[in-house]
């Protein structure tokens, strides 16, 4: 039986919470579908609305702490040695297109360190959530990665960078290292929950280049505490990189060798 600390349930409360206002944002996007505007304003809005709530309530029970939040950015607190990593809706675009793939993403640093995390994903009611040094669970279930070793066995995850964004020719040069190799590739849009499915054993390792912190923060820990291995494709620490490569422990120096370093 998994045991909680109480500042994972405050961090359980606070995704809660605002996954409660998101069901009903979400059930309003597919209305807006047929708009010509389509729903893009209407998610930021409901997007800002998750954050404020996530921020009210963490904000309330651990007065001081400083935040890095997607939509607001960061909010210095006089407690230098702690700060929340947030990501309100990690998966927008497929929340925008009423796609029921998307999660809540709350990490919290401690000296510097991640220490704990939780992916959320409200569709499912699955809580993906760890400690350091106590584990990594799903809801009262303990996780563990998977424990394939052969490549070629392996369902691995990604992410496309899309309109705006740098690194379209880095990502072929990825799959053009990756996919002859493996089981299968997946693209998902959530990196929260692709991180969260790796410490599942669900997807066997992912990589993607160009992340922000809130989108991995929180992921880093379950796949951590879950025995996986994470690191950066470049350099180290991952978190400012934002080029990420998580995997079970047996497969990481295989995959990382495919992945061109550029
Ligand atoms: C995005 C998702 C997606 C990843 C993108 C991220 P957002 O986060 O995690 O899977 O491929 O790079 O920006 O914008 O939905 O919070």
């Amino acid at each position: 039986m998994a045991i909680m600390s109480p500042v994972m349930t405050v961090m359980q409360k606070a995704a809660r919470k605002a996954a409660r206002a998101l069901a009903r944002d979400f059930g309003e996007v597919e209305q807006l579908q047929v708009s010509m505007k389509g729903p893009a304003d209407f998610v930021t809005a409901a997007d800002k609305k998750a954050e404020q709530i996530i921020f009210g309530e963490l904000s309330h029970a651990r007065p001081g702490y400083g935040f890095l939040m997607e939509e607001s950015g960061a909010v210095d607190g006089p407690d230098k040695s702690h700060r929340w990593i947030i990501d309100p809706i990690d998966g927008t675009t497929n929340f925008v297109h009423g796609i029921a793939h998307y999660s809540i993403s709350i990490g919290l640093e401690r000296e510097g360190q991640l220490a704990a995390g939780i992916v959320y994903n409200p569709l499912t009611d699955e809580m993906f959530w760890a400690e350091k040094g106590q584990g990594a669970f799903l809801n009262n279930r303990r996780l563990r990665v998977s424990a394939r070793k052969n490549l070629n066995e392996c369902l691995l995850a990604t992410g496309i960078p899309f309109h705006g964004r740098k690194g379209q020719k880095e990502l072929i040069a990825d799959l053009n290292g990756i996919m002859d190799n493996v089981a299968g590739i997946r693209r998902f849009g959530s990196a929260a929950l692709d991180l969260a499915y790796v410490a599942a054993g669900r997807f066997d390792g992912y990589w993607e280049r160009g992340l922000s912190p809130w989108d991995i923060a929180a992921g880093i820990v379950l796949v951590r505490e879950a025995g996986g291995l994470v690191s950066g494709l470049t350099k180290d620490p991952v978190l400012e990189t934002g080029d990420i490569l998580a995997t079970n422990a047996e497969i990481h120096n295989a995959v990382a060798a495919l992945l061109p370093k550029a």
